[in-house]
């Protein structure tokens, strides 16, 4: 596991897309796995700059968002599509029909799973996954629990992942409380990882995913088995590293 520690948000969204574009620009027909969440805001912003300048091609770029809410429409302003139009895939020159994210809207979790599941193996895998990280632990949806989950599955949002996010709805009843989700054995598949956290409030976290024991109970330190993962933090993220 390789750990960046950059100076500041700025500078670890800058340094972290730096690898995305290194990705698409040397294989333009790359498989990007994506995430949403606060923290990538910042690196898809870099990514926008970076098209906008000339020096990246989306035109052939194929991506699969980690996770979904389910029952919410891709139109509505709090689902996961909506954030990567707003955030990515509306500000540069990607094919829409090449850009992927569970269908919330698909009430048969057993068929939207595996559509999905079978997606990303007829695409060839994921080149090089985006990870965020959640304060327990989390990626995608997959919470912490006694096992790995596999595929791409259905979740039942925990307590604290539903207030973390209640920031975003109205109130606390509008945010849903299942979620489609690429599984942990999902995100081990992809040929490289790249992992972004900042703030204060995830420095313990970051601490227990890159030196703790691996454990279904901190879902992210399964990261520490896989061959290829750059973690990337700002100063305070990594303050305990
Ligand atoms: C979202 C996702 C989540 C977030 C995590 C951290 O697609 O995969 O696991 O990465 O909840 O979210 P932020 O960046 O908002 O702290």
């Amino acid at each position: 596991m390789e750990i960046v520690i950059a100076s500041s948000y700025d500078d670890m969204s800058r340094r972290a897309a730096d690898v995305f574009a290194a990705q698409v620009q040397q294989n333009p027909e790359t498989v990007l796995g994506l995430a949403t969440g606060s923290t990538p805001i910042g690196l898809y912003a870099a990514l926008v700059k970076d098209y906008e300048d000339g020096a990246v091609d989306f035109s052939k770029v194929t991506t699969f968002n980690l996770d979904e809410y389910r029952g919410l429409d891709p139109e509505h302003d709090q689902s996961y599509r909506y954030f990567m139009q707003k955030n990515l895939f509306d500000h540069v020159n990607i094919d829409v029909a090449n850009t992927h994210v569970p269908n919330g809207a698909d009430p048969d979790a057993e068929a939207a799973c595996a559509a999905y599941e079978a997606g990303i193996a007829e695409a060839g895998g994921v080149d090089l996954q985006l990870l965020g990280l959640g304060h327990n632990g989390h990626i995608g949806f997959n919470e912490p629990c006694d096992c790995f989950p596999v595929d791409t599955h259905l979740v039942q949002l925990t307590e604290s992942t539903i207030q973390a996010n209640s920031r975003l709805f109205d109130s606390i009843d509008d945010v849903p409380r299942e979620a489609y989700t690429m599984g942990i054995g999902t995100i081990m598949k992809a040929r490289r990882i790249v992992m972004v956290a900042s703030g204060k409030d995830k420095a313990e976290i970051v601490k227990a995913v890159v030196s703790g024991p691996v454990t279904p109970e901190v879902p992210a330190s399964v990261l520490q088995l896989h061959p290829n993962v750059t973690v990337f933090v700002d100063a305070e993220a990594g303050s305990l590293l």
